[in-house]
């Protein structure tokens, strides 16, 4: 042999073995879940056969991991005629209508018993994908059931589709037909639409649709590009002989082929026991990374599903649970809107009723005015409502091809605030709009109604009907006169519904209220961008209002967690004369204005300490609660407040800024020893 052919052979060993490599990873990643090496370690191997292939081109193999994006754009797509039909399901809706299917099933094989599989309904599409000699081949739509299209090109640029069943092991048949859902899993779906709006472009309404435009795509490199995954869950035809007798055999053979198939799948003896899985996914549904819309149950022998046979375009043998629609469409009415406790004016739709989710639904969020444009939602479209879970209905967008020849007009924000009429301003920074009345009416009930809400103040009794009702009446002209509702007894009496009873109650729980600490008085002052979180660190780092407001600016900016633009916000409003009166009167009627500090007498008592760069003996984390715990408050930049800086490997603008300044310097090991110089002992 040349040594040039000696060469090339082991090129030609080291590439297969790097392929093999990468498809383990693949394996482990996609199918089991369980990865064993990094991205970065996953990048390194990957690069490294394809720096070896761009060497020697000779070796590239077509299922070789890098060839997942080859093949140029096409005009359109062949037909490919499935060998057997792509079936549907029939439904049914509910456990009646499941144990009517289970005893139907029970009659036509005279049995009182038999085991089925039940998997979640994913909400994609269905793919044939066909393997020769263990290599995938071809891969095409369901289309008619009968004849779909040839989407082979783009199939293979799913990751968790394997290019080799088995991973090169002689264990499958000559050929195969798999079938199963590809989908958008939802944080990808979200990403893409994440970008879109940023570029201004059009938002994709759903998974399901925007997979089905990502599958259909003429270039297979635009398909790459949308990280789509994949679902076995069928073995369609085998030539050669059947490796399996059972649906749950078919599931596990494909997984140790290499083909993810559903961890949630199980199989069930009893129609009691499809009955709990069903309802324990209609509940646990959000819990997915993707969407599902039902639950598949399927007879698990194959003898038995033979037995059973197909009624027209669906087999006895199967059925699907449905779900109820978490989507539904209606006319939307018009787009109002409404104003907040910051006087932020959100529009929001007003619907024709529909039932969807499990309830009716007539007003929905629609965001933003932002999402409104990008999604070109206007009055009098078909719109597509949507509502999971608890989650509060939204409108996912408009039916365009409903649209055509009626003349919409695309929604504008109005000029003046509903309620007081007063001009709004826009905050060209956060493209939102507000009302800047202070004294609008509206305002001032919705800040009631959250300085009395759970997180803030607790005040149990006083929510949203009660709160319009006190400011409408002119009980509470500013927020303080809360504090002097028990003196207006006898006025209040007289309101319609309000016993004397309940009133005595709602005085108690006012006057309880007085006793809550600082942060949560801070989160019921409305201040814009305050809540529990800035709260709570602004609480704990100052200790006490007083001490807030007599902050600069520069030292809430340096508590840790809270940005340049939180602080302004805090700074201003503590400083606005409005504000600083209501905080002032609100002290007079005896509301606290201090947090305990459980550190306070710590040895590291109003000391501020910033920490960079990596540690060795703590944690990041554990080194700020050190801090803390003892007293003291830990900043976010070195400022001339800033006693010391604790110092790791790295950390080079803080050092620089440090040295500036003068602050000390500590290692850890110097940490250690200030601690002990102010009378702290490690435990
Ligand atoms: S079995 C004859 N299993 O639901 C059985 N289908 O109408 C054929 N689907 O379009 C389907 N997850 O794409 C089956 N675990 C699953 C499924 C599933 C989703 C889709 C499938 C088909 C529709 C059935």
């Amino acid at each position: 042999m040349t040594t040039d052919a000696r060469a090339l052979e082991a090129a030609q060993l080291h590439a297969e073995e790097l392929r093999t490599t990468i498809r383990y990873h693949d394996y482990r990643y996609h199918v089991l879940a369980q990865p064993e090496i990094g991205d970065s370690e996953y990048d390194r191997l990957y690069r490294e056969l394809v720096d070896l292939e761009e060497q020697h081109p000779e070796l590239v193999t077509p299922d070789s991991p890098t060839q997942r994006v080859g093949g140029q754009a096409v005009e359109g797509f062949a037909t490919i005629q499935h060998r057997e039909p792509m079936l549907s399901l029939g439904n049914v809706f509910n456990g009646e209508e499941l144990r009517a299917w289970h005893a139907r099933v029970c009659r036509l094989v005279e049995r009182d018993a038999f085991a089925m599989v039940c998997e979640p309904k994913i909400d994609g599409l269905a793919m044939s994908l066909v393997y020769r000699a263990g290599r995938f081949a071809t891969g095409a739509t369901r289309g008619d059931g009968t004849r779909g299209e040839d989407i082979t090109a783009n199939l293979r640029t799913i990751r968790a589709l394997p290019l080799v069943a088995g991973r090169g092991e002689d264990r499958s048949p000559e050929a195969f037909e798999v079938r199963g859902e590809v989908y958008m899993p939802r944080p990808e779906f979200e990403r893409l639409n994440a970008e879109r709006a940023a570029a201004g472009e059009q938002l994709y309404m759903n998974p399901r649709n925007t997979a089905a435009g990502s599958v259909r795509q003429l270039d297979p490199a635009i398909t790459a590009s949308r990280r789509l995954a994949l679902f076995a869950y069928q073995l369609g035809w085998v030539e050669g002989r059947a490796p399996v007798d059972s649906q749950w055999g078919a599931l596990e053979w494909l997984r140790a082929l290499g083909f993810p198939t559903s961890p949630h799948a199980r199989r069930l003896q009893t129609v009691e026991e499809v009955e709990a899985f069903c309802a324990e996914w209609a509940e646990r549904r959000d819990s997915l990374e993707y969407d599902i819309d039902g639950v598949v149950v399927k007879v698990d022998e194959f003898a038995l599903q033979r037995q059973l046979g197909i009624v027209g375009r669906e087999p006895r043998w199967a059925t699907a649970f449905k779900f109820p629609a978490e989507q539904a469409v209606t006319r939307l009415r018009g787009i109002d809107v409404s104003v907040g406790r910051t006087g932020v004016l959100t529009p929001f739709a007003v619907l024709e009723p529909v039932f969807v989710g499990g309830a009716t639904v007539s007003l929905a969020t629609l965001h933003n005015e932002e999402q409104i444009r990008l999604k070109d939602i206007r009055a009098g479209d078909d719109v597509i409502v949507q509502r999971a879970g608890d989650v509060i209905p939204q409108v996912v967008g408009p039916v365009l091809s409903r649209r055509e020849g009626r003349d919409l007009e695309a929604f504008e924000m109005p000029s003046a605030c509903p309620v007081c009429h007063t001009p709004v301003q826009r905050d060209p920074s956060e493209a939102r709009t507000y009302c800047p009345n202070r004294d609008c009416p509206v305002q001032l009930a919705r800040q009631l109604e959250h300085f009395a809400s759970r997180g803030a103040m607790d005040i149990e009794g006083l929510g949203e009907q009660l709160s319009f009702r006190l400011v409408d009446l002119g009980f509470v002209r500013t927020l303080s006169d809360l504090y002097a509702l028990p003196d207006r007894r006898e006025e209040l009496l007289q309101l319609e519904g309000i016993g004397a009873k309940t009133l005595d109650a709602l005085f108690a729980r006012i006057e309880a209220s007085k006793r809550q600490p600082l942060h949560r008085l801070l989160i019921g002052l409305s201040i814009r961008h305050v809540g529990g979180e800035t709260a709570r660190a602004l609480a704990l780092y100052f200790g006490s209002m007083d001490a807030l407001r007599a902050a600069p600016l520069e030292e809430i900016m340096g508590v840790e967690g809270i940005g340049p633009i939180v602080a302004q916000s805090v700074h201003d409003s503590l400083h606005d004369e409005r504000t600083a009166a209501l905080v002032d009167r609100l002290r007079a009627a005896g509301v606290r204005q201090d947090e305990d500090i459980s550190a306070r007498g710590g040895p590291l008592e109003g000391v501020q300490i910033v920490v960079t760069g990596a540690l060795t003996q703590w944690s990041r984390n554990e080194i700020e609660e050190l801090i803390k715990r003892l007293g003291g408050k830990v900043g976010s930049s070195v400022t001339k407040n800033t006693a010391y800086l604790v110092a790791g490997e790295g950390g080079g603008s803080k050092r620089t800024k440090a040295e500036q300044l003068g602050t000390p310097i500590l290692d850890e090991d110097g940490l250690l020893e200030v601690l002990r110089d102010r009378g702290w002992t490690p435990d």
